[in-house]
């Protein structure tokens, strides 16, 4: 019973101890994915869904839920963030090859028609995000006509 106490009493130090280490915030005002959006044209309503369901771990610019304030939360997600831009990042689409363009497109495209993305850590607390099959299919249409663009190359001025 002591020992019970006293390990209770060290895990609560800890957690408050490490609320005062809070990982850099992934934020980026102003046209972040300007480059993207007008290399791909998404409609509005795709653009929409990309805005409000990927860029929170997709882009340079995260829209924080106040959870985030509190450790472990925030090393989770800052963890997230860091692996999703890692992968694929719609801020910095300017520093890719039209290959890899095309190729992060026919990646979302799986993702989406798989359910895997948005992520389901994601869909738990953002009911939102969770795609309609109606949304996916308008995402799916959109990303397999800008792979198109990529695929054809550079068009003569
Ligand atoms: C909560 C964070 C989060 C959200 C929201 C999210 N993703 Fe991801 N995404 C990740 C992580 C982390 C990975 C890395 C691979 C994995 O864990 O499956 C990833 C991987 C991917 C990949 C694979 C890229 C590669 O190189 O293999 C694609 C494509 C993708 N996401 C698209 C999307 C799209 C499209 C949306 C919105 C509909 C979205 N993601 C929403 C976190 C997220």
């Amino acid at each position: 019973m002591k020992l019970a106490k006293r390990i209770g009493w060290i895990l609560l130090i800890a957690l408050i101890a490490i609320q005062f280490y809070r990982p850099a915030k992934n934020v980026e005002i102003g046209d972040h994915s300007a480059v993207f959006l007008s290399e791909t044209n998404p409609p509005q309503e795709v653009k929409l869904i990309l805005e409000t369901t990927c860029y929170d771990c997709h882009s340079n610019n995260t829209i924080y839920p106040w959870y985030n304030n509190i450790a472990p939360v925030s090393y989770w997600m800052a963890d997230h963030i860091r692996v999703g831009k890692g992968h694929l990042n719609f801020s910095e689409w300017e520093s890719y090859t039209s290959k890899k363009k095309d190729h992060k497109l026919e990646e979302l495209v799986e993702e989406v028609e798989g359910g895997e993305m948005p992520l389901k850590e994601y869909t738990w607390t953002h009911k939102e995000a969770r795609l309609t099959s109606e949304q996916k299919e308008m995402v799916i249409a959109w990303a397999k006509k800008s792979r198109v663009l990529y695929q054809l190359g550079p068009q003569p001025q």
